[in-house]
């Protein structure tokens, strides 16, 4: 697919506006700091949002920064991920503070390429940080996006590469446009375009989408 859905324009605009008044106003969702926002997308590998929502404020209390945290002793890490669960998330988040503090300066990159030789850095975590910390314009494709992106536009290749593909395709190319565009495409997959019960009914693009329409 070279050229735009006919639909995403439509998408687009219809999503930024429910996201500027619907979009839920999370704490990581406040700061640029890369710091910050890895320690987030960690946590919410594996873990719900509200849940996280809690412990990343205490986390943050105990390791402001990312050499504070590099400092720590292992076991420290582990007592302050308690609760989380997972622990090799916080394996690898300390693993990465050491690295960014000793190969990087303390400065945690910026480019997914860079970003993902870090530990426990695959391809959507890295697109996470160049978008959400540093607003660069970066495709993030998570199982929610995947999901909302295969009912809006039901592409013909919906295979990974190609809903990647998709996923830069419609991104706006205003960079802050883009930082919201990715958190309101996460946004409704949480609440809306839900995996087992969307509710197309309440929907905010459902004008705008081929299964919401098609299938009703
Ligand atoms: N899951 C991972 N990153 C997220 C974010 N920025 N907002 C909501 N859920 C997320």
């Amino acid at each position: 697919m070279r050229r735009l859905p006919t639909n995403a324009l439509r998408f687009k605009r219809r999503l930024l506006r429910w996201f500027r008044s619907q979009g839920r106003a999370l704490p990581w969702r406040r700061t640029r700091n890369p710091y910050h926002i890895i320690v987030s997308e960690f946590m919410l590998q594996q873990t719900q949002v509200t849940r996280v929502a809690s412990y990343y404020p205490k986390f943050l209390r105990r390791f402001p920064t990312v050499r504070d945290l590099a400092q720590a002793q292992p076991s420290q890490v582990r007592e302050a991920w308690d609760g989380l669960g997972y622990y090799r998330r916080a394996a690898n988040l300390h693993r990465l503070a050491r690295t960014v503090v000793r190969d990087h300066n303390g400065t945690i990159p910026d480019r997914p390429q860079e970003l993902q030789s870090l530990p426990g850095v695959g391809r959507y975590t890295a697109g996470a940080v160049a978008t959400f910390a540093y607003e660069h314009r970066t495709a993030i494709v998570d199982t929610n996006v995947d999901r909302v992106l295969r009912r809006v536009f039901r592409p013909r290749d919906d295979g990974t590469q190609a809903m990647w593909s998709l996923a830069e395709k419609i991104l706006p190319t205003r960079r802050p446009t883009a930082w919201e565009f990715n958190q309101a495409l996460m946004d409704l997959g949480a609440l809306v375009c839900t995996a087992r019960s969307p509710q197309c009914d309440a929907c905010p693009v459902q004008p705008a989408c081929r299964t919401g329409t098609k299938e009703r």
